[in-house]
């Protein structure tokens, strides 16, 4: 890749190959808590393409302590290290290059290349952190084979693993000992991994659909490996999956997870040796909530499935970092969809997007799947980068059908292999497989902003005939004034006013689709229908096939009808949520949309045969951001007063209901992680939440916490007697907190349910948190229970009208950005849409925000302060 240009940005359009190849590498580690020493031996070959340029490596934060070329020793004034790049001059053809530097692990808050959790060692290297460990190109597109050899005091680190086979242990004097490990697969050294410490296992050999034999391992600290099977079976369940739904087996003769209690991000994929935010690893139902498990399935399934769409095939540069992230949500998505319940695993998605990828596309920050140019890469590990990512793969799917788009990626995986790819690689590859011209679809990478769909409808009385006239439109971004069509599908169903189906397929010119509808190619289409008997009602968008947003002329009876007529689920559950959006935000009639959302309501709680997750998602109402990413102008007390009052009225009116439904799903609500058991909590939950509203004593949520026996109904009802501030809160809270003090997950949880309290003063609950020894600033788990929690789920907290929850916040983004920065540059994200606060809320986040000019360090806090100023 190539360097910032004086405009401190790296562009797309400057890349260049590598000028050295390293076809194979050889590391070997002496580790040790304080100083590790890295021996590396490198293969250096110059491409023939490109003649005459010297060896430049990275290398950050390392004390070299030797330097060799082909077993003689380099002359000083061959090479130079500036405390960035090591520079070697003078060579022509290929030889090898042995470096040997010293490295501080324990002093590594950073959490980015080795550093220490615990007792434990361990890497991050995604996207630029291996040049943290020793001298290399650290670049996607450099790919060698490697041969990592560690050696540690056997006491204190008996578990030495790394990425590849393991190819053999031996003891050394003084208490050490040494193995070694192979990894044939060519592989950029973002994927490299190490492990080291006492770590125990859960194990599982299976036999590929290859035939390969492969050990299944995850591995944990002490006591928690008895709450890793969970995790070991959703490895097992993934590798089926891939086998099955793309073809794709398992490569290595071991697959190993560790469980990291320190960790910046969620997982990591590296070669052969995942490791994971200890979050997305261990539970039991005695500790973990419903969610909790499916996100562990998922998370678990997407680093699984990275080893193809990422690993196999890897990126050329960051600037395709959707190549690998969007196409892998995509996957896991799928595998979860598959799993579960289609239509549940839609709405999550969906509430994920227009809650926070919306948000992301219209405000400070946004920027397209495939970005032109970055300061910081760290910072585009973003909502657009992967859910909208994953979005874009669907349209793809439902353009070219389901067929095609298996094709068109066994002919992606094929040409691919072994090589470093990019977006057109993949299109390329969808095109030839499917016969289509993708060269327009290619836009939803470069384009950033939420596509919106304006419908009208015109039906003529007297010929009965109906049009719907398709409009696309995309708002301007930062720095894309102007936007251009993009191909999606178009899925709609016309509704006689009786209810039925109207079968008969429109004139248009928009191309049919395999799966039903048809593909918007143009900024305008009509869909003409002719003699209809009366004016139909149209519903669109089922199961969000285009991510966009949707204008319609609908009124609230409209609404309610559709929500009744239609079939698809995920519809039904949007219909709702557009009632309830339209009386909150006062786009319908709020008294009729209310009345309607009510009767819907009402009846989905009398109907015990649908399904009791649904019903619950149902009742969970559009949410503060969901609401906020709708408003020009946003007023927050407003909005969540509205919110609110709109809860306690829906409550009232179904009281009965609520407690009918609580009551009757007890028994079915009992243990175990079957789907109806996990329904019967869900919608239990949320009927809790309803009816506390309602009663002062909270005599619901203190039986549920004193009896619970599963985390999901303990937390249910936790949360509702803080957040109530109901009687018996603070003893709940202190039993809960006495009861898990020794585990920090859990802890994590009374933390984040504390800092999302709605009110202005959980401020101060704040304070006293940061004052005691729950305060842990270097443990990212930590500082996203506290401070995350608070500025991104708590909006009467983060956003109080004297600007004290701004300069909470920034004073924390300050102080983390000397310990963790992509930790504290996280933080700011809170801030990307401070532009559409009403006033007093918008200055005093303008102040605060300013407040932190000149005053933040890392790369990763001051590119995002820039863009949020901008
Ligand atoms: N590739 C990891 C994943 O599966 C995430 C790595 C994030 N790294 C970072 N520096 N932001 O999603
Ligand atoms: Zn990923």
């Amino acid at each position: 890749m190539s360097p910032p240009r004086a405009d401190g940005f790296v562009h797309l359009e400057d890349y260049a190959p590598p000028a050295w190849r390293i076809p194979h590498a050889e590391l070997a580690f002496d580790l040790e808590r304080e100083a590790t020493v890295v021996e590396a031996t490198l293969r250096l070959e110059p491409d023939p393409g490109q003649p005459g340029h010297a060896v430049v490596l990275d290398g950050e934060e390392l004390e070299l302590l030797d330097i060799e070329a082909d077993g003689a020793p380099l002359p000083a004034d061959r090479w130079d290290y500036d405390g960035r790049h090591l520079r070697i001059d003078g060579f022509a053809s290929a030889f090898t290059l042995r470096t040997r530097a010293r490295i501080r692990p324990a002093d590594n808050t950073r959490l980015e290349g080795l550093y220490t959790s615990g007792p434990l060692l361990l890497t991050q290297c995604e996207a630029e952190g291996f040049r943290r460990i020793t001298f290399f190109a650290d670049r996607p597109d450099v790919m060698p084979t490697w041969r990592i050899v560690l050696r540690a005091d056997r006491a204190a680190f008996p578990v030495l693993l790394a990425n590849g086979n393991p190819a053999g242990t031996r003891e050394l004097d003084g208490g050490r000992h040494e193995a070694t490990w192979e990894n044939p697969h060519p592989t950029p050294c973002y994927l490299f991994a190490i492990a080291a410490g006492q770590l125990r296992r859960v194990t599982h050999t299976l036999r590929t659909a290859e035939g390969r034999e492969v050990e299944l391992n995850v591995w944990a600290q002490g006591d928690d490996v008895v709450r890793c099977h969970y995790a070991l079976g959703a490895v097992e369940r993934a590798l089926r999956w891939d086998e099955q739904r793309f073809g794709r087996c398992y490569d290595l003769e071991v697959f190993n997870v560790v469980a990291a209690q320190d960790f910046t991000m969620g997982a990591m994929e590296n070669k052969g040796l995942n490791i994971f935010n200890a979050r997305y690893i261990l539970a039991d139902e005695e500790s973990a909530t419903d969610e909790d498990f499916l996100a562990i399935e998922s998370v678990v399934a997407h680093e699984y499935l990275h080893n193809w769409s990422g690993n196999r095939v890897t990126l050329r540069d960051w600037f395709q970092l959707s190549l690998k992230e969007g196409l892998t949500v995509f996957r896991d998505t799928e595998f979860s969809a598959d799993l579960h319940s289609r239509a549940l695993k839609r709405i999550e998605v969906v509430r994920l997007l227009r809650a926070r990828q919306f948000a992301e596309d219209a405000g400070a920050l946004a920027h397209a799947v495939r970005p032109d140019r970055y300061r910081e890469i760290s910072n585009f590990y973003t909502l657009t980068i992967y859910e909208k990512g994953a979005e874009v793969v669907r349209v793809l799917q439902a353009l070219v059908g389901e067929e095609a788009f298996r094709a068109g990626m066994d002919r992606y995986f094929a040409d691919n292999d072994g090589r470093a790819a990019t977006i057109e690689d993949f299109l390329a590859a969808h095109a030839a497989a499917s016969g289509s011209d993708l060269s327009d679809f290619a836009r939803w990478y470069a384009q950033a902003g939420t596509p919106e769909l304006w419908i009208t409808a015109d039906y003529d009385e007297a010929s009965g005939d109906y049009t719907l006239q398709v409009d696309q439109h995309t708002p301007p971004t930062p720095g894309q004034a102007h936007k251009e069509a993009l191909p999606m599908p178009l899925r709609f169903v016309l509704f006689a006013p009786d209810g039925g189906v109207i079968d008969a397929a429109p004139e248009t010119d928009a191309p049919a689709l395999p799966g039903g509808g048809v593909a918007l190619t143009q900024a305008t289409h009509v869909l003409r229908w002719r003699g209809l008997r009366a004016r139909p009602l149209p519903a669109f968008n089922q199961g969000f096939a285009a991510p966009v947003k949707l204008r319609f002329e609908y009124d609230a009876a409209d609404l309610a009808a559709l929500a009744r007529f239609e079939s698809d689920p995920f519809n039904r559950w949007d219909l709702l949520q557009r009632l309830a959006s339209g009386a909150l935000l006062h786009t319908l009639d709020p008294e009729q949309a209310t009345v309607a959302l009510g009767d819907a309501l009402g009846a989905l709680l009398d109907d015990d045969a649908a399904d009791p997750a649904f019903v619950a998602e149902c009742l969970a109402l559009p949410d503060f951001d969901t609401l906020a990413e709708a408003c020009d102008v946003v007023d927050v007390d407003e909005l969540v007063a509205r919110r609110e009052s709109l809860l306690d009225r829906l409550a009232e009116e179904h009281v009965e209901r609520l407690q009918r439904r609580y009551e009757s799903l007890a028994a079915a609500a009992g243990d175990g992680l079957t789907a109806p058991a996990m329904a019967a909590r869900a919608l239990r939950n949320a009927c809790l939440a309803w009816l506390t509203r309602l009663d002062p004593e909270a005599t619901l949520a203190q039986a549920q916490f004193a009896t619970a026996t599963t985390m999901t109904a303990r937390l249910g009802a936790l949360r509702c007697l803080v957040h109530f501030e109901a009687p018996g809160a603070a003893a709940a809270l202190a039993e809960f907190r006495t009861r898990w003090a020794a585990d920090p997950l859990v802890t994590d949880k009374w933390i984040a349910c504390l800092a999302s309290r709605p009110h202005p003063d959980t401020l101060d609950d704040i304070g006293e948190l940061l004052a005691s020894s729950w305060w842990l600033p270097t443990n990212p788990n930590r500082v996203r229970a506290v401070v995350g929690t608070f500025s991104r789920a708590n909006p009467l907290g983060f956003h109080r009208r004297d600007g004290a929850g701004y300069r909470f916040v920034a004073a924390q983004v300050e102080k983390l950005d000397g310990i963790n920065p992509q930790v504290a540059a996280r933080l700011l994200g809170a801030f990307e849409t401070w532009r559409k606060l009403a006033e007093p809320l918008r200055h005093q986040a303008r102040l605060a925000l300013a407040s932190l000019q000149g005053r933040l360090h890392s790369g990763d806090t001051r590119d995002l302060l820039q863009r949020l100023l901008d």
